[in-house]
């Protein structure tokens, strides 16, 4: 079986009242859209068509890197007319699904048992059961509860109006069947439309059999049309991503205080203080401990790795058992062996640290190779940049740099050497040997501070 899915994302999206297309709007770090193209590919989809409207250019620039097939639907002339605008290019298919871009919490899950339970059917409907059904449209069934049609809030009389069965909207279809209900669309309706939803009874009339399938929760077939709606997602989204790492055995300090905007992967053990935010691909060892207020991205962190409070770290390695922070700021391409601790106000950038390092206080480190066992001392910095070009530092296993040097790269320090405080290093400085640069200490004896002269006319 082939399937096509088409999603409708042509909309205008007023209420967001942004000049960001609604689809674009983003739920979790990524675009409402990308979430649903996402639940298509899941599903195996064999092509994906986007209805776009205006800002066309914007929506498809933003999901450039996925295989969609783009279509213009220049007017809005109801979800009906929008999926016709996409049939010519689901001709090959044997079911076309349709999606909504502005409905980004669809399970692929849920959607695959309404294909199995369509399997024998020309047509199957997402049904859901709500309290308030009020501006959904309503499926009305016969007496023995074979689905009749869909009826639109502003189509509907009393009666039909008080079904609290509503049409999520989601249908599969037998693309065949799909081509001639479209084409005998009318807009004879309340809003001047042409209904999608009307091809449930179109399918009805023609004898055909339609299928229902509920989903399991209400958020998954919620469309967005405000930025109130795209928070109660977002935070529900959120939810169930906390629930899974707990599940997975993380320790959450507290559930609804943890972003997850990407993938995190975590190993058995990890303990998460409150207020993490996590940004692309990460990954947690076993045993992992994260302090309160942190943003991580796209990082490893072996196992045993403690962050403290306020670290922000992005694009780094760190080996098993090293300690970050607090308030380090790891940058890309930050690569800390196994063991090696990376204190306060400590920033690290394109430089390895290796194996038992400490660089524990008010300390730049960038385009630095560093060798094991070394000890940086407070506020040594790697002079790196001349305002043009960047320069390597390398610094030898054992190497101790005292408080407040300045590593002017290109420059190597040699294995076991030492570097007096405060020196400017410029040349290299040979293994096992102190190094420094430092002006000699005097004392001038009986120097006078000087006096204040008293204001005239202050009292004595
Ligand atoms: C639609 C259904 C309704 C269902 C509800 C569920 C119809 C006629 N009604 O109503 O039965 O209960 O969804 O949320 O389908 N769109 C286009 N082009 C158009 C019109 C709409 O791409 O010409 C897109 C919109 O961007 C949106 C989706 O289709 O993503 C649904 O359109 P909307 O106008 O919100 O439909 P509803 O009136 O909510
Ligand atoms: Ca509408």
């Amino acid at each position: 079986m082939k399937l096509g899915v088409v999603i409708l994302a042509a909309g205008t999206g007023k209420r967001m009242r942004s000049d960001l297309p609604k689809v674009l709007h983003p739920l979790a770090g990524r675009p409402m859209l990308a979430h649903v193209v996402a639940a298509a590919t899941r599903l195996g989809a064999a092509r994906t068509v986007v209805v776009y409207g205006h800002g066309g250019e914007q929506v498809r620039a933003a999901l450039a890197d996925s295989a969609c097939v783009w279509v213009e639907q220049a007017q809005q002339l109801g979800t009906g007319h929008a999926v016709l605008q996409a049939l010519p290019q689901v001709q090959d298919m044997d079911r076309v699904l349709v999606l909504y871009g502005d409905v980004p919490l669809v399970d692929p899950d849920t959607l695959g048992r309404l294909i199995a339970a369509s399997a024998d059917c020309e047509l199957g409907v997402l049904t859901a059961l709500m309290d308030d059904p009020t501006g959904y449209g309503r499926i009305i069934r016969d007496a023995t509860g074979r689905i009749l049609r869909s009826v639109e809030q502003k189509d509907g009389t009393a009666e039909e109006l008080a079904v609290q069965e509503v049409n999520t909207g989601f249908l599969v279809a037998e693309r065949v069947r799909l081509d001639g209900w479209l084409k005998g669309l009318t807009n004879a309706n309340a809003q001047g439309e042409y209904y999608l939803t009307d091809v449930i009874g179109m399918a009805v009339a023609a004898g055909e059999r339609v299928a229902s399938v509920h989903p399991l929760t209400l958020e998954e077939v919620s469309g967005v049309n405000d930025r109130v709606q795209l928070a109660v997602l977002e935070r529900f989204h959120q939810r169930r991503l906390a629930e899974d790492l707990m599940r997975n055995g993380a320790t959450l300090a507290d559930p609804a205080r943890i972003d997850i905007r990407g993938r995190l992967t975590t190993g058995r053990d990890v303990a998460i203080d409150i207020n993490l935010i996590c940004e692309g691909d990460v990954t947690f060892g076993d045993g992992v401990c994260i302090g309160p207020n942190c943003l991580i991205r796209d990082s490893i962190l072996g196992d045993g790795v403690q962050v403290f409070a306020n670290c922000v770290i992005e694009g780094a390695q760190i080996g098993a058992g090293a300690r970050i922070g607090p308030f380090a700021r790891l940058r890309p391409e930050a690569r800390l062996a196994p063991d090696t601790h990376i204190g306060n106000f400590v920033e690290i950038k394109k430089a390895t640290v290796g194996e038992g390092s400490k660089v524990n206080h008010l300390t730049y480190i960038g385009d630095a190779d560093i060798g094991a066992g070394v000890n940086v001392g407070a506020g040594t910095i790697t002079c790196n940049y001349d305002g043009a070009n960047k320069f390597r530092t390398t610094i030898g296993d054992g190497a101790f740099i005292g408080s407040n040097a300045s590593l002017v790269a290109p420059v190597t320090i040699g294995a076991g050497a030492t570097i007096g405080a405060g020196s400017v290093i410029s040349a290299e400085a040979p293994a096992g040997e102190l190094t420094l640069t430092r002006a000699r200490q005097t004392t001038i004896p009986g120097w006078q501070r000087p006096q204040k002269s008293p204001k005239p006319g202050a009292a004595e």
